[in-house]
């Protein structure tokens, strides 16, 4: 498609799919054609949910200048300097979530430390007590959901299941932003509840957007990292440093790419690639295609961890770039040296692979392992 149909209309979807790097290059970097507002009403599973509080107003979802000010107050605190700062208490969460696999040879990767490690991670970094984990995954799962079959009930269910979430964690948050307000506390809560540009409805989508938009895609980079590098036989080289750690995740966003496609919404009537897409029309743009793209990585399909520059586009581009690409990069980085500290032997079974393909990863992932001494 992307060498054959590079712009295409999908009738069935009734939305443009669009799959070259530089096509998508420009769609996201042109805020005055395309709009990252969720307009369209006639589809109630078009927005990007995992990214959407479906609720108030917040980053992801507002154009410049709107944008700025909702994510203004916020961008310093994820600059790569913070996020050193963050580090030690990462490692710590590290730390506890391999103690939980104490005495285990077998354990399912996905379930044991992919998931449970980033909610911890957003846990600590919102000063909110780790037990709640469990909740915040619920409400996840609940707000991501998709029909399966696209029955009338079954899509019935799964709006009241989210609707349900919703008011749960607008309670939970409305409170805890009410309750810290005038506080100095360090964490993301505080911070809303100060920020004076926000209304009282901004503060707490931002602190449910942090849980949404930062969870589900890192616990998915982790899964497509320990799959990869079990697949390409590279796992004992990147332990012995042969392979930068660093290197090889950036490799994996490329290749296994957690967020395959992003939604856009068109503003304007304008030609791309001999296609003319109008005002109104729904373009997604698939980033999984773009890191791909022959035009701009050699071999793009091969890994090569050692591919430098890896101009990959994982975490978006343009404005609304991934707000929290360093702290995931730290994250996998950390997860990485220490998962392979504590294991001298990490072999991942990928006989039985079921891979989730609207945010990309395996369900799960079974692992066994020999201890270091
Ligand atoms: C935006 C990917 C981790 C917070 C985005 C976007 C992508 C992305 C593709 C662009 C969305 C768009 O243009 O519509 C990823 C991937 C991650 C990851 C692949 C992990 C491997 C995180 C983490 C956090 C986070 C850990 C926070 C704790 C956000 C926020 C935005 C965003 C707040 C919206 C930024 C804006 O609209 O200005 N992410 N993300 N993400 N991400 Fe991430």
């Amino acid at each position: 498609m992307r060498s054959e149909t590079p712009v295409r209309f999908d009738e069935q979807r009734e939305m443009w799919d669009i799959f070259r790097y530089e096509d998508v290059d420009r769609v996201l970097k042109d805020h005055d054609a395309f709009t990252a507002r969720r307009t369209r009403e006639d589809n109630e599973f078009s927005s990007d949910a995992e990214n959407d509080t479906g609720m108030f107003q917040t980053m992801i979802t507002a154009d410049p200048p709107e944008h700025n000010r909702l994510r203004g107050f916020v961008d310093e605190r994820f600059q790569p300097g913070s996020i050193r700062e963050y580090q030690p208490r990462v490692e710590a969460v590290t730390e506890d979530v391999l103690d939980t696999l104490v005495g285990e040879e077998q354990f399912d990767f996905v379930d044991e430390f992919a998931i449970p490690f980033p909610v911890t991670v957003i846990a600590e970094l919102l000063d909110i007590p780790a037990e709640r984990r469990d909740q915040f995954k619920a409400w996840s799962d609940a707000l991501i959901a998709r029909p399966k079959n696209g029955t009338r009930m079954e899509i019935q269910q799964i709006q009241q299941e989210r609707q349900q979430a919703q008011q749960e964690m607008r309670d939970y948050f409305g409170k805890l932003v009410a309750e810290r307000r005038g506080g100095d506390g360090d964490d993301f809560i505080t911070l809303a509840a100060n920020a004076e540009e926000l209304s009282r409805e901004e503060k707490v989508g931002f602190c449910i957007l942090l849980l949404l938009a930062g969870n589900i895609t890192t616990t998915n980079l982790l899964t497509n990292a320990i799959w990869s590098l079990e697949e390409q036989g590279l796992t004992d080289t990147v332990r012995t440093g042969e392979i930068g750690r660093k290197q090889a995740i950036e490799e994996v966003l490329r290749y296994r790419s957690p967020v395959q496609s992003l939604t856009r919404i068109a503003i304007a009537d304008i030609e791309l690639n001999g296609k003319q897409i109008q005002a109104g029309d729904v373009v997604t743009l698939w980033l999984g295609a773009a890191n791909r793209d022959p035009e701009v990585f050699d071999a793009p399909e091969e890994f090569r961890p050692e591919r430098r520059p890896n101009r990959h586009m994982a975490f978006g581009m343009g404005v609304h770039f991934c707000l929290g690409a360093h702290l995931a990069r730290m994250e996998a980085d950390v997860a990485m040296q220490h998962l392979l500290e504590r294991f001298d032997r990490l072999d991942a079974n990928l006989s039985n692979l079921d891979p989730l393909y609207s945010l990309y990863g395996l369900k799960s992932l079974p692992c066994e392992v020999n201890r270091t001494a």
